[in-house]
Formats: C-alpha cells, sequence, structure tokens
C-alpha cells in the first residue's frame, strides 16, 4: 500500500441505491476529474461468467473468470446518461451489465474473496496519484484505507426502494415498489454481512444521510469537504 499515493482519492460507499453514482457524477464534472465506478468492475466479471456458462456457486471457476476478464473503464463516448464507458474484453457492456440478470447474480459473485483480490490492484493502481472520484463498498476501508476523503452515503431503505423504482419506471421497467424494497433489501443484507469486505462505514468516513436532500446540496457539501482537504495537501 505504501508505494500508492491516494491523497486525492474522493472514496465514497454506501447501500445500493443511496444515489452514489449520481452524486459521484456530478461531482466529478464539477471537480473536473476522473470518476471509478467499481461496481462495474464485479459486474462485468458477472456478465463474463454468465456468458461463459460458468458455475455461479464455483468460487474458483468466477475468480479464473475474474483473472481473465479485461475490463477498462474509458471517459464516456456516449451522451446516454452513462458516467463512463465499461469496456470488457474489448466490447462495450455498460449497459449489459447493468441487466437484471446480472443484477441478480453480482452479490454472489462479490462476496468470493478471490475474486474480490484480484480486482483490487486494479483498482489501487487506478487511483494512484489521480484525482478521482471512487465509487464502491469497501474503497475508504479496504481498496484504498488512505484515501483523503471518505464519504458513506445513506439512506432509509425505503427512500432507495422509492427512487431505485421511480428510475426504473421512467426506463419504462415494470417492477412493482414492494418487489423493488425486497430486493434491496436482500442486497443490504448480502453486501453487509458477506465475510471478505462487507460493507461498513469506515472510523473515518463522513457519514452522509440523503433522505430529504437533493443531489446539489449533497455534492455542494461533498465539494466543500474536499476543496478544503486539497488545500491541506502540499
Ligand atoms: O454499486 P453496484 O450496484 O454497481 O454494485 C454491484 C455489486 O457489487 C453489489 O452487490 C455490491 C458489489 N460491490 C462490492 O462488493 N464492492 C465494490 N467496491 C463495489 C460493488
Amino acid at each position: 500500500m505504501a508505494k500508492h499515493d491516494h491523497r486525492r482519492v474522493i472514496a465514497i460507499d454506501g447501500p445500493a441505491a443511496a444515489g452514489k453514482t449520481t452524486v459521484a457524477k456530478e461531482l466529478a464534472d464539477s471537480l473536473g476529474i476522473l470518476l471509478f465506478d467499481t461496481g462495474s468492475l464485479y459486474r462485468s466479471v458477472t456478465l463474463r461468467s454468465l456468458r461463459k456458462g460458468a458455475d455461479l456457486n464455483d468460487e474458483q471457476a468466477i475468480a479464473k473468470q475474474a483473472k481473465k476478464a479485461k475490463i477498462k473503464l474509458k471517459a464516456p463516448s456516449i451522451e446516454d446518461g452513462r458516467s463512463a464507458d465499461v469496456m470488457l474484453d474489448g466490447e462495450d457492456v455498460t449497459w449489459a451489465i447493468r441487466q437484471p440478470d446480472v443484477d441478480a447474480n453480482v452479490s454472489k459473485v462479490a462476496a468470493y474473496p478471490t475474486v474480490r483480490e484480484a480486482l483490487l490492484e486494479v483498482q489501487r493502481e487506478n487511483a494512484d496519484g489521480s484525482a478521482v472520484v471512487m465509487v464502491g463498498r469497501d474503497i475508504g476501508t479496504v481498496v484504498t484505507p488512505d484515501a483523503g476523503t471518505k464519504i458513506y452515503l445513506d439512506a432509509t431503505v425505503e427512500e432507495r426502494a422509492r427512487r431505485r423504482y421511480q428510475d426504473m419506471r421512467r426506463q419504462g421497467e415494470d417492477m412493482d415498489y414492494i418487489s423493488v424494497l425486497e430486493e434491496l433489501r436482500e442486497r443490504d443484507f448480502k453486501d453487509s454481512t458477506r465475510a471478505t469486505a462487507p460493507l461498513r462505514v469506515a472510523d473515518d468516513a463522513i457519514h452522509i444521510k440523503t433522505d430529504g436532500l437533493d443531489v446539489e446540496d449533497i455534492v455542494g457539501q461533498i465539494e466543500k469537504i474536499v476543496r478544503e482537504q486539497w488545500a491541506s495537501i502540499a
């Protein structure tokens, strides 16, 4: 870890549908820096595993997929709401990794310690020496515990379900609120009880509860913290 410099890393962690991606995208735009959504890595490994017919219950088979996958995040080439182009083995999978079959299986894949290990160094290297917004579950606790700024974004599960439900409705998907709420509760449970790198608030993270706040308020609050922190770096 000592060889990396993560002082300008802004780690944003928190549960599913807490608004991390929306906030991180606005923050990265406002600061003029990169956004690295680390969930894309776990999603890409899940997609590759599904496509190759790998057994999702077999950790070693999935770890092999993680090691073989060539995943790259690039600045967005199309303005269709994406925060980055996610490239998997040379193919643009930005939207493929957001499909329900990946949603349904990604928590299982992300719980495997050997998969997490395979994806750790690529995250640390991407963060090294850069001003970057890193979004995930374990950025402030495991990936870059030395990040200069750590934010934990949270909201009640009902509020998160309401936001996700509205997003889905906007995208024309037909799902009821109760199913969305139940799916989120299950994801929360899996993400926070897994043995390796569970979702938790880093001791030195700033915990922001976003119920009732709008995106601009949250981004403004974080930007102020970041600018103060950066001013203290020689
Ligand atoms: O944020 P997301 O919905 O794209 O994350 C997809 C899954 O990956 C979710 O189950 C949590 C997991 N994840 C993780 O374990 N660690 C990260 N740094 C990012 C995501």
